[in-house]
């Protein structure tokens, strides 16, 4: 099993990366980190729980950064998530569930110091929780299997940001500890926007999810508060599986092509956010650059369905 931490904003896609990870038997969750992002962390916080009940994660939930290391916390995206942050699909009431700890830093640095080598940090929102674990015990850097992070975008598909012309929403949320990960020793590979932003789920296709059991009828329903943002901004019929696509570099690494590098983040100006490459090697960052979108969209299809009819 490929012990992994989630560290996740949720957030729709979010939602659809944890269905994906329950769906499968290879993944051991360790535990499930809640960053803010898409919304405060309140809510990304009650989400979380509320998707491992849904899902039947086993994994606890600790509680993380509520803004980013040095700035304020930005609007978050509830013009896309909607205003539960999760497409505004109705909520049981307050469950009296409560997140099992309220440091996920401290807890995400005890784990590696528990599984040394072992651990890939999954990350799908913004990486305040990993930089101020790093900042808590740097040493941590070095006892991490990987870091595979959705965030950033590189311009090969044309595309340099989705919150500003050059600047992905999970970077962006917090640049400084975006540029604190990618400074620290670890492998990090960034699953950004060029890939991502490929990897659509048409409204056809997240249709057939309405009748294959609860996981699949719960992201049909989101999917659908989803579609409608990406109708409004992006004229696409469907939404993007941004999350989604970082669980299939896991599950399916032979799906993308990969550039290696160093990546760094600019910190200041206009393109704060933006992330770049620079060629090397021997660079310990790797950029996905290519997806082969299709089977990507069709194996998150056959994790999260259930049989037929349910
Ligand atoms: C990323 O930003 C968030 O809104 C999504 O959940 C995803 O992690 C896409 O840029
Ligand atoms: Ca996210």
């Amino acid at each position: 099993a490929v012990k992994i931490i989630l560290d996740t904003d949720p957030g729709i896609d979010d939602a659809m990366a944890m269905a994906m990870l329950a769906g499968l038997p290879e993944i051991e969750l360790l535990a499930i980190t809640t960053v803010f992002g898409n919304a405060d962390i309140a809510m990304t916080t009650r989400n979380a729980l509320f998707l491992r009940r849904h899902l039947g994660l086993k994994a606890p939930v600790h509680q993380g950064a509520a803004g980013p290391l040095a700035r304020p916390r930005g609007p978050g995206a509830l013009h896309i998530h909607g205003d539960n942050a999760l497409g505004g699909i109705a909520l049981p009431p307050d469950t009296g569930e409560r997140p099992d700890g309220l440091d996920a830093p401290a807890h995400i640095a005890s784990l590696l110091r528990r599984h040394p080598g072992e651990v890939t940090i999954l990350a799908i929102g913004p990486l305040t929780n990993l930089a101020l674990a790093l900042r808590r015990d740097p040493a941590i850097a070095g006892l991490a299997r990987q870091v595979v992070v959705m965030g950033g975008a590189f311009g090969t598909d044309g595309r340099w940001g989705n919150v500003t012309p050059t600047a992905e929403a999970n970077i962006h949320n917090d640049p400084e500890a975006a540029g604190a990960v990618l400074a620290a020793g670890w492998p990090v590979t960034l699953v950004g926007l060029d890939v991502t932003a490929r990897c659509v789920l048409t409204t056809g296709r997240a249709a057939a999810l309405r009748n294959r059991g609860a996981t699949a009828a719960m992201l049909w329903q989101v999917s659908r508060f989803y579609a409608a943002a990406y109708a409004r901004y992006d004229g696409l019929d469907g939404c993007c599986l941004h999350d989604v696509a970082a669980v299939a570099l896991l599950a399916a690494p032979e799906l993308f092509t990969c550039q290696t590098g160093r990546a760094h983040v600019v910190l200041d100006g206009p393109e704060t956010g933006r992330t770049l490459l620079d060629p090397a090697p021997d660079g310990r960052h790797s950029a996905c650059i290519g997806v082969d979108a299709p089977r990507l969209v069709d194996l998150f299809m056959a994790t999260v369905m259930g049989p037929a009819g349910t």
